[in-house]
């Protein structure tokens, strides 16, 4: 037997949802290493929020093992959903639609969330939306910001373990890639060098804790001279983060290995990468912002999130070059909470509410896209 999904919100049950209450979307967000279940209103009421992160299980591993992450999704993603409900204080039944991350994304996470979410949808008789990750990530701001939320066009910078991103929005669905990365992300660099200088984690994860490690750092008498590293394709709307990570693990081969540097030269080493990696991310807002201006787009925010975003020295970094910038009129510079700017499915479910409000849902049928350039969204 072959069956149909469901091609179009029925203006019947969407206009009874709408006039009854807010329009509830239960979320599921499963492209990485991290299990993501929520449920958010279109009044921007989150009602939970779970996150079940898998950093122990890839620990070991040097990066994210497809396998095991898919074993983790399945392990995980049936008990978030309860918790995310019984957060909510919600039935199943009570939620009017689900969404889920369709992609870009590693194709075996996707495929657990996607399959979980369109299963749900099915068996309940709602609606189904599949979301594109980045676009989620990007109008997360829009939620959060709710009092001033950023004006389109705007600029976003997405920075985490995934993503090196700089993005114009000048809709909810329209994006033009201004600046992406061929090699590692920013967030994997940090979280290579953290461990290249034995930069003990505690509870914070590689990348915070190289923060922390060099937040002080002055070289001291004694120490080695640390050298300037390379600030890479300089006027080029383009990032890349390898050639920084050779650069330091060159340095530390050619002193003889890690054990040969005092801690001194350690925290000197990891204040010069964190300045040589945020240094390359001030140059391309800078770039950004001068060619949006030179292309008539009148860019009033610049939203800045992902991991990597919760570094104060960013912060403060960005503050400056989007305070120079700025030229009479301000440019704010925008950071979402971190907890809504890591992987989680609070923005999914916001991303995929304009498209239940418009009756714009998938069918049941609808597969994973792993590859999905943001450029194409409607396509
Ligand atoms: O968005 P996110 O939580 O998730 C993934 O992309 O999976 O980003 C995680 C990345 C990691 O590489 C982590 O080390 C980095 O963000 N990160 C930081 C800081 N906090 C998290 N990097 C630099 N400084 C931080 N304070
Ligand atoms: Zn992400």
């Amino acid at each position: 037997m072959h069956l149909v999904g469901r091609p179009r919100l029925p203006l019947r049950q969407l206009n009874r949802a709408r006039a009854s209450r807010a329009f509830t979307v239960l979320a599921i967000e499963s492209s990485a290493d991290d299990t993501g279940v929520a449920v958010v209103t279109s009044s921007g009421q989150i009602l939970s929020n779970v996150v079940i992160k898998q950093h122990t299980v890839h620990e070991g591993y040097g990066g994210i093992h497809p396998f095991e992450a898919v074993r983790a999704h399945q392990r995980n993603l049936p008990g978030a959903v309860r918790d995310a409900l019984s957060v909510a204080q919600l039935r199943a039944t009570d939620v009017d639609g689900i969404a889920f991350t369709r992609g870009p994304g590693m194709r075996g996470c996707l495929g657990v969330g996607a399959s979980a979410a369109k299963t749900l949808a099915a068996a309940l008789d709602k609606p189904v939306v599949g979301v594109h990750h980045m676009q989620a990530h990007a109008l997360t701001a829009l939620l959060t910001e709710a009092s001033a939320p950023p004006t389109f066009p705007f600029l976003t910078l997405l920075v985490s373990g995934g993503h090196t991103l700089l993005l114009l929005a000048t809709s909810r669905t329209e994006f033009r890639i201004l600046a992406t990365t061929p090699d590692e992300s920013i967030g994997r660099v940090f979280d290579k060098v953290s461990r290249m200088l034995e930069i003990p984690w505690t509870s914070l994860g590689p990348g915070a804790a190289l923060e922390d490690f060099c937040r002080d750092a002055a070289v001291q008498e004694g120490s080695m001279t640390v050298p300037n590293l390379p600030r890479s394709m300089p006027g080029v709307m383009g990032f890349s983060f390898a050639g920084l990570h050779s650069a330091v693990e060159r340095f530390i081969r050619t002193q003889g290995g890690i054990g040969c540097l005092d801690e001194s030269t350690r925290r000197a080493l990891a204040a010069e990468f964190q300045r040589a990696a945020v240094g390359q991310l001030e140059e391309k807002v800078r770039l950004a912002l001068k060619w949006s201006r030179g292309a008539g787009h009148d860019v009033r925010h610049v939203v800045v999130s992902g991991g990597v975003a919760s570094n104060a020295y960013l912060r403060e970094r960005l503050r400056l070059t989007v305070g120079d910038a700025s030229l009479g009129s301000p440019i704010a510079l925008v950071f979402p909470p971190p907890a809504l700017c890591t992987d989680n499915a609070v923005m999914i479910a916001w991303a995929s509410m304009h498209r239940f409000l418009a009756g714009d849902v998938d069918e049941y049928s609808i597969l994973v896209r792993p590859k999905w350039n943001i450029e194409e969204l409607s396509v």
